[in-house]
């Protein structure tokens, strides 16, 4: 719902609709303003006629006195006009000779407190607080004024043409309104819809999905839209070709490693395509355990770096085919350190240190370099620990014949909990026996 205030549709509508409003109400006040106007100026010159028509008709009848003759005027005006409340004949005492009204004939009347709407010598016409118009026109002849005629209008017959005019006026001001309604829901439609279909384009271009955008108009708009999406299509075949190039370098890198593994396990003909074989082992002791594809891909990598440390190796140290003397031992258990020199160089390989630096500790904490014990150990070293032994164990020495896989099994086994982690043996060996039909677990456990 906030987000709905935040709109831009929002906001341009109420902006329009405020503005509609202001002019609709400006407009429709000043045309009943002028109606009134109007139909008042109409009340006024009727006032003014009726007055001056019949001052001019009782002049002689004033003259002469006769009483009759003044009588009929005011009947006459009474009856002709509905909008007369009374019409009077003044003496100049403005004493009433004659009054539509009989009870009122000979009674002082004055003209009421008012608004003056017309004043010339004819005639004037002032407007009354309860609406009333009240005209007086001086009664003369030939030059000698000789008394008033005081009349009252109302205005009713005028009044139903004027409400008659503001209902239009009124009718005419609610069709303005909803057609502006309309006009701005049509407005606001057709400049925010681009708009809403440019920012679902820009929301679907960062999850990585992409469609051509509708364009909806040739305006400014839709050029917006065209060059949305043209550009779209360039960032997305831009990102495709990257991660195709992304691709092909990984795989040229992956290869890369793969041939140093094995010129650093040619070193020793014994030991060729060892660090391949302990990749192989550990990716299946991962996949038992649901390791995910990258974490697999990161194994199996660390894997073929494993013993990356052994190129600092001497020969006669590495190719010895008797035990090793202490110091030997010594220099050949470097290789884990080395390894962590060699990869700290690149810091896009510094992922697989801990795999490399740690896959001589042991289980119990009396393997090396830093002794680590349990869980302690980094998952991968702890992995390659097991495939790496199991990998030795199973291939030819110069000092001894290949084990069988069920001795070498049964080796990971009897060393479970102190140099191996026993869950991660398990494991390795229940896969052993999926994947080697008719192997005897039994014998081992
Ligand atoms: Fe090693």
């Amino acid at each position: 719902m906030i987000f709905q205030f935040r709109s831009i549709r929002f906001k341009f509508s109420v902006v329009i609709l405020i503005l509609l409003a202001v002019t609709t109400l400006s407009f429709s006040v000043f045309t009943l303003k002028t109606v009134e106007n109007y139909f008042t100026g109409q009340a006024v010159s009727k006032a003014e006629a009726i007055s001056r028509s019949a001052a001019a008709s009782a002049a002689y009848s004033v003259l002469s006195g006769d009483m009759l003759g003044m009588d009929s005027v005011v009947s006459r005006v009474k009856a002709s006009h509905l909008d007369v409340d009374y019409i009077a004949i003044l003496n100049n005492s403005m004493k009433a000779l004659a009054h539509s009204d009989l009870n009122k004939r000979g009674k002082i009347l004055l003209p009421g407190p008012g608004r003056l709407l017309s004043l010339d010598r004819y005639c004037s016409v002032i407007e009354q607080s309860n609406g009333m118009l009240q005209a007086l026109a001086p009664v003369s002849f030939f030059g000698k004024q000789m008394g008033y005629v005081l009349l009252e209008a109302n205005r009713s017959l005028l009044k139903r043409a004027q409400d008659s005019a503001k209902a239009s006026v009124l009718k005419g001001l609610a069709v303005a309104i909803m057609l502006g309604i309309a006009g701005v829901f049509l407005l606001t439609t057709t400049i925010t819809r681009p708009i809403k279909e440019l920012s679902a384009g820009v929301q679907e271009l960062k999850a990585g999905r992409k469609r051509p955008l509708k364009v909806y108009s040739k305006d400014e708009l839709g050029e917006l839209t065209r060059n949305f999406n043209e550009m779209s299509a360039l960032i997305v075949e831009q990102k495709d070709r990257l991660a195709r190039y992304a691709g092909e370098l990984e795989d040229a890198y992956v290869s890369t490693l793969r041939v140093l593994a094995a010129a650093i396990d040619a070193r020793d003909p014994y030991t060729l395509g060892h660090s391949a074989r302990v990749a192989q082992l550990s990716v299946r002791l991962g996949e038992a355990i649901g390791l995910p594809k990258k974490e697999l891909e990161d194994l199996e990598i660390a894997c073929l770096f494993h013993d990356v440390g052994k190129i600092k190796t001497p020969d006669y140290i590495l190719l010895k085919a008797g035990p090793l003397s202490a110091q030997e031992f010594k220099e050949m258990a470097s290789h884990t350190e080395d390894g962590t020199n060699i990869l700290s160089k690149a810091p896009s390989l510094a992922k697989y240190i801990p795999a490399v630096r740690h896959h001589h500790e042991w289980y119990n904490g009396k393997g090396y370099p830093d002794g680590l014990s349990g869980d302690r150990i980094p998952l991968h070293a702890a992995i390659i620990t097991i495939a790496d032994s199991f990998d030795a164990m199973t291939s030819t020495r110069p000092y001894r014949s290949p084990r069988s896989e069920a001795v070498a099994l049964e080796e990971l086994v009897r060393c479970s909990g102190t140099q191996f982690n026993p869950r991660l043996v398990e494991v390795f060996v229940k896969v052993f026996r999926n994947e080697h039909e008719g192997f005897m677990l039994s014998e081992l456990i």
